[in-house]
């Protein structure tokens, strides 16, 4: 599943290669953009609207910002970390200037939002500061800023999901590719400042969905992961009399329609909403991915209603036992936080029983940290210690990797169907890919004739870390 935590600069393997999304061969622009994005998979997504605006208006990507005339990065707020890191990026982006003193800089994303026009004072050499809902404004914003003017639009917009704008592709292995369905999100977990970055949930026309994935499989694309904050709210209906509604459910469907060989994923699932519709349009599928990202947050029922997430610990279980029987294949994985106000020592035993009783393949794991703003900074003390905070971390992190490993070896002896991604990081006469279940299968070429995209039966003898190592059989 698309890592929705890390703050990771992206590959920019490809970034030099700039494609207009209407003709398939390289086209010249005048200018140079670079971009850098952080946080969600959302945010990855909405820098490849980003470049397909900037490259109609003649602006093409480059991977090294020192020769870039615009300089963006894409922001995440979620964390202070997230925040941090994003300014010590931005002063080294500086240099840029020295480099080439008529360059542009703008922020992106989630920061701008949640700092608007204050971050021009507090970071003097940002020219452009641009909300996620304004991207469509950019021409218009590099021009401003061309002139000397401090360029700044951080509307949020309840209708803007960028339908019509074809991605351009920047960070791709030509496999695997991110489609947006919902931006924003209307739940208000109260540690959680999205709502306040990315604004009200809206959903994306599903015929523009449909056309956005069958073009990515006509141009050899094998996965799809449909995104947004909470994908089972997904709710379209045209406006037109008589028109019919799609629900998620009927989405995925027609989605996983497209091709069998077009695999389908999705991420992010808010407990409360995934429906039993859902889980069986997965039973059905063998194209949609048998893996459900279900984030709980913690396992005590007294937290989690401090957190504001509408669920108890037991409907949570109630939940994982369901997905289990519906779709026994399943794997799950999970979000959680430790140490969030007022959490005792109990509750955090609470969270490590709620991942043995659901048995995560993966977690993405975080302590704690105060958004300015956001429910929990109003109400509740911020009293967890830090080193309690970072301990209760650890346990969990260990938990983690206690059940990942367990999940691993289940795994051993079982042939799996794989989607080749690519070769292992470590050798090119190893393939990579990965099962339905999400899990990294590295394997033996062995003279069998498979390319990228190809899917291959492979039975698992061994297991290291995070990695299944198998052979291809059959
Ligand atoms: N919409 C998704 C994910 C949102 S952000 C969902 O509802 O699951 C990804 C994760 O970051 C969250 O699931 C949560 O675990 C974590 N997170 C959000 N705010 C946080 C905060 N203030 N401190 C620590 N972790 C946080
Ligand atoms: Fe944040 Fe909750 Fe919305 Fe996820 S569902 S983005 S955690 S408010
Ligand atoms: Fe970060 Fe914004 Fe995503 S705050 S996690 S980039 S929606």
């Amino acid at each position: 599943m698309p890592d929705l935590i890390t703050h990771t600069k992206q590959d920019e393997s490809r970034q030099g290669e700039a494609y207009s999304p209407f003709v398939h061969e390289p086209v010249t622009y005048g200018k140079k953009f670079y971009i850098e994005s952080y946080g969600c998979a959302m945010n990855f997504s909405d820098s490849e609207i980003v470049a397909s605006i900037l490259n109609e208006n003649g602006f093409g990507a480059t991977k090294n910002f020192e020769e870039a005339d615009l300089i963006l990065i894409n922001t995440c707020s979620i964390r202070e970390k997230a925040e941090q890191t994003v300014r010590h990026r931005l002063q080294y982006l500086r240099g840029a200037k020295e480099v080439n003193p008529g360059a542009l800089i703008g922020v992106l994303g989630c920061m701008a939002e949640r700092l608007k026009s204050k971050l021009l004072e507090e970071e003097k050499l940002v020219d452009m500061v641009v909300g996620p809902d304004a991207y469509r404004t950019l021409p218009g914003l590099i021009e401003e800023a061309t002139d000397g003017q401090k360029a700044v639009n951080v509307l949020l917009s309840r209708e803007e999901t960028y339908a019509d704008i074809a991605p351009i592709r920047l960070n791709s292995n030509g496999i695997n590719a991110f489609v947006s369905i919902t931006r924003g999100c209307n739940n208000m977990c109260s540690f959680c400042v999205v709502p306040f970055t990315r604004g009200r949930e809206r959903s994306r026309d599903t015929d523009s969905i449909i056309r956005e994935c069958q073009d990515l499989f006509d141009k050899g694309y094998r996965e799809v992961t449909l995104l947004g904050q909470n994908v089972d709210s997904y709710y379209w209906n045209n406006g037109q009399q008589g028109a019919e509604s799609v629900t998620f459910a009927q989405l995925l469907e027609r989605v996983a329609l497209i091709s069998p060989l077009l695999r389908v994923r999705f991420s992010t699932s808010h407990p409360k909403d995934i429906t039993d519709e859902v889980l069986h349009t997965i039973a059905k599928y063998e194209n949609i991915c048998k893996y459900i990202h279900l984030p709980v947050q913690s396992g005590s029922t007294r937290i989690l209603q401090l957190m504001n997430r509408t669920y108890t610990r037991e409907w949570y279980m109630a939940k994982v036992d369901r997905i289990k029987s519906i779709i026994p294949d399943c794997s799950i994985s999970s979000d959680i936080i430790a140490g969030f106000c007022t959490e005792t020592e109990e509750d955090h035993q609470d969270t490590l029983s709620i991942m043995e009783y659901s048995g995560y393949d993966y977690s993405y794991m975080f302590f704690y940290s105060e958004r300015p703003g956001t429910l929990a900074a109003r109400r509740y003390a911020d009293d967890i210690p830090e080193n309690v905070k970072k301990r209760r971390l650890d346990e969990i992190i260990n938990m983690q990797r206690k059940l990942s490993h367990e999940s691993n070896l289940k795994d051993i002896g079982n042939t799996v169907k794989v989607l080749i991604e690519g070769n292992s990081k470590k050798s090119d006469d190893d393939w990579m890919g990965r099962t339905s279940q999400y899990k990294v299968v590295v394997f033996p070429k062995a003279g069998h004739a498979l390319n990228k995209g190809d899917y291959a039966m492979v039975t698992v003898d061994d297991c290291t870390g995070g990695t299944l190592l198998g052979r291809i059989v059959g």
